[in-house]
């Protein structure tokens, strides 16, 4: 498992969340076993003023042996910054959809992959691994319907660039169980299945379903945010990623060890959740709090 709350999870919090709640956060989520923990982004602080704190999220935390933190990066001085604060694993984005990369990085989607290629080769060549972002590859709250040639198009290209690993992003979350396995095993068809990672969002309630489906085609990485934490500040109609203590809940329900203390996750969560003055998004966050009232 992936865990993104400290980055996807806050990148559109409307309140600054401190720097220490941020560093916090990153350390509970190592207790509670993730060995990927994706900790901020180094974007333009213009376009997301949330994590305008990066250098400092980076340099005040302590680092698990055996822990990862990758960042996110959209072009060089993203990556110059990164490097500076410390960060060892990258991720680029780009996505399946012209009409939401415009609006997500003022760029096309040949344009962003342009803007971080020199960004892969620098990184790979100083041992640090890239992962890949293709967004809206169920759908685009601009464009609409997005063709899967598209999505295999784009994942394929960041494959063949040098991303480590790719991460396919219902940005949305409007993909249903039938659509997203077959647009996992096209993707699968051009990327080896081991690469890929999938990335959903609940914004229609169908994550669960889609990660199953997913599951079943021989998904083995999947990103979430405890809580239900998230959304892309870009793209209309975003909210929340899959909760993490629902994922791992479902996993060990069919008998996949995550490696991640279940009991811990839904502390970190509802104490995620305390600290942005809100409910938790996680439905076994909610049910764990009936079933001890
Ligand atoms: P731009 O305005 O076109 O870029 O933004 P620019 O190169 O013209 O730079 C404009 C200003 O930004 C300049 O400063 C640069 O120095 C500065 P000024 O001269 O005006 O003072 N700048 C930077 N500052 C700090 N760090 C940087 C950086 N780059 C430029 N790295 C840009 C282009 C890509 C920078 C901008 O559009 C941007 O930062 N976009 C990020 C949007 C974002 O973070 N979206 C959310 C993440 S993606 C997501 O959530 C989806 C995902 O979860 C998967 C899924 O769910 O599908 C991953
Ligand atoms: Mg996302």
């Amino acid at each position: 498992m992936v865990e993104v709350s400290p980055r996807d999870g806050l990148q559109n919090e409307p309140t600054l969340v401190p720097v220490n709640v941020k560093v916090e956060l990153i350390e509970k989520l190592g207790d509670c076993g993730f060995e990927t923990i994706e900790s901020t982004s180094f974007v333009s602080p213009k376009w997301v003023p949330q994590l305008a704190d990066a250098e400092s999220v980076m340099r005040n935390l302590r680092r698990r042996p055996g822990v990862r933190y990758p960042v996110l990066v959209p072009n060089e001085q993203g990556y110059a910054r990164a490097r500076a604060a410390g960060a060892m694993e990258i991720a680029v984005f780009t996505a399946a959809s012209e009409a939401f990369n415009q609006r997500n990085v003022n760029a096309s989607v040949d344009e962003s992959i342009a803007r971080f290629e020199p960004v892969i080769e620098r990184a790979i060549s100083e041992g640090v691994a890239v992962r890949g972002y293709v967004s809206t590859v169920l759908g685009c709250p601009y464009q609409g319907e997005v063709p899967l040639a598209d999505v295999v198009r784009v994942a394929e290209r960041l494959h063949r660039l040098g991303c480590a690993e790719i991460s396919l992003g219902d940005t949305i979350g409007v993909g249903t169980p039938l659509k997203a396995r077959a647009m996992f095993r096209a993707v699968a068809e051009a990327v080896p299945m081991d690469a890929l990672a999938i990335h959903f969002h609940d914004t229609y309630g169908q994550a669960l379903a889609n990660i199953l489906a997913c599951l079943e085609e021989g998904a083995g990485i999947v990103d979430a945010a405890v809580a239900g934490t998230g959304g892309c500040p870009y793209a209309r109609g975003s909210s929340g990623n899959v909760a993490s203590e629902d994922v791992v809940y479902m996993l060990h329900g069919m008998g996949i060890e995550t490696g991640i203390d279940l009991e811990a996750l839904v502390a970190t969560g509802h104490w995620l959740a305390q600290q942005l003055g809100r409910a938790t998004g996680s439905r076994v966050g909610r049910a764990t709090v009936q079933e001890t009232a």
